[in-house]
């Protein structure tokens, strides 16, 4: 990945780019695609599989979500990540062809298939010549690659300038983001956009005036919970993400979030692509509920042909995944940080409260939630359910403690109770 990663910082030839770009309009008006009123939940291939994919994996995944109940859990996008293209290197004005080896009937079919089955159908491209893998890039083509899309009846993108040019000024980000958006909007099909950056630029900042459903907020994740030193070396593990997050809710809403990256779920150190060791089940659950909690897209990348019990019931928490997808679309914040514990939390829709009592720490430790001081909350009495239990835990009129082992996130719903 690092190799890959220094490829395509070059290639992208950025020096060249950013005049040109700057020279052409932006749009000022804000606009929305009216989409994503949700974070998109679904798969991405990337995590596990890099650019080993094809018809075959594709196909059997659409089957995996269907038969494994992730469909009817609320994952809906299969989405293909880079590695679909038949060409490496610069795009010389050839049309975007997908590989006839690997994808021998073609995106058309993949999206048909999916589209069969109650799911959508994604896709992945970036702004420069060249894709952060080496395959060719959109710069240039993208109203005709917006249609060929649509054509194909792509629901989703991914459009992926690197993580190489962090000093690009905003106005050339717009309009690299901006020209595809526009192009996207022009289809007869809403086609979800995402705009990874890894949060250069503060994408947060702009984005949801332009027709981007949801921008990344870092580098790209490893399969780690807290790995020392994986920042310098590019990488954010699941804390490191975490922590790139706060503040950062505000900005989050119905049709455009902060994207933490692709869930490590079920990697267990086993991808073909991402760096790391793997982590325990406790700690991809406290992942999943964390990236629920603050709203971001949750876009599976284990392989889902193959996941064990334990996997599956983390994916398919519908507690958990209840608060990713609550209509009110509220971001949690970090409402108390007393070192390695800490307090997440957020309304929901009706009124009640999604709390995340999260242990970073390497001991157990007793946790105290206090809605006055943590929630700024009046309530006399209330109710507390564990939604990994799926459990109420009781009514309380003071505040709750409960143990928390290392690296767990202990996730509660509390709602009003009357007098
Ligand atoms: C970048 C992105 C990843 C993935 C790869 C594909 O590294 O951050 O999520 O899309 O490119 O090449």
């Amino acid at each position: 990945m690092t190799t890959t990663f220094l490829r395509s910082a070059r290639r992208f030839a950025f020096a060249f780019l950013a005049p040109l770009v700057l020279a052409m309009p932006v749009a000022a008006k804000p606009v929305s695609n009216g989409l994503a009123r949700t974070p998109p939940m679904g798969w991405s291939s990337w995590n596990n599989f890099g650019d080993s994919i094809d018809e075959k994996l594709i196909v059997e995944t659409i089957d995996a979500m269907v038969a494994n109940g992730m469909r009817d859990a609320g994952y809906q996008y299969v989405n293909l990540d880079d590695g679909w293209q038949r060409y490496k290197g610069k795009r010389r004005d050839r049309p975007l062809e997908v590989d006839p080896v690997r994808f021998p009937r073609g995106i058309k079919y993949l999206a048909d298939y999916a589209h069969s089955k109650g799911l959508k159908f994604g896709i992945y491209s970036g702004p420069g010549q060249t894709t952060c893998a080496g395959y060719t890039g959109s710069e240039g083509h993208e109203a005709q690659d917006a249609a060929l899309f649509a054509s194909w009846g792509v629901d989703h993108l991914k459009y992926d300038s690197c993580c190489s040019h962090k000093d690009a000024p905003v106005p050339v980000l717009k309009t690299i983001f901006g020209t595809m958006s526009t192009a996207l909007m022009a289809q007869r099909r809403g086609i979800v956009l995402h705009a990874c950056h890894c949060g250069w630029g503060q994408p947060w900042e702009w984005a949801a005036d332009m027709g981007i459903n949801h921008w990344r907020i870092g580098q790209d994740i490893s399969d780690d919970f807290d790995y020392p030193g994986n920042r310098e070396k590019y990488y954010f593990d699941v804390l490191d993400t975490l922590d790139r997050g706060v503040g950062l809710e505000k900005h989050a809403g119905p049709g455009h979030w902060n994207d933490y990256d692709m869930l490590i779920v079920g990697l267990n150190g086993r991808s073909k692509e991402l760096v790391g060791a793997g982590a325990s089940n406790v700690e991809y659950r406290t992942h999943f509920s964390l990236w629920a909690m603050v709203n971001s897209p949750l876009l599976a990348g284990a392989d889902l042909r193959s996941l064990d019990v334990e996997t599956l019931a983390t994916f398919t928490n519908k507690e958990i995944i209840a608060l990713n997808q609550d209509p009110l679309g509220k971001p949690a914040e970090k409402v108390r940080d007393d070192g390695v514990l800490q307090i997440y939390a957020k309304e929901l829709a009706d009124g009640s409260y999604a709390v995340a009592l999260l242990n970073r720490g390497s001991a157990t430790a007793d946790m105290t939630l206090s809605l006055r001081r943590d929630l700024a909350l009046t309530w006399k009495k209330y109710r507390v359910r564990d939604l990994w239990r799926h459990q109420d835990v009781g009514t309380y009129d003071i505040p709750f403690t409960t143990e928390v082992i290392s690296h767990e996130a202990r996730v509660l719903r509390l709602t009003p109770v009357a007098d």
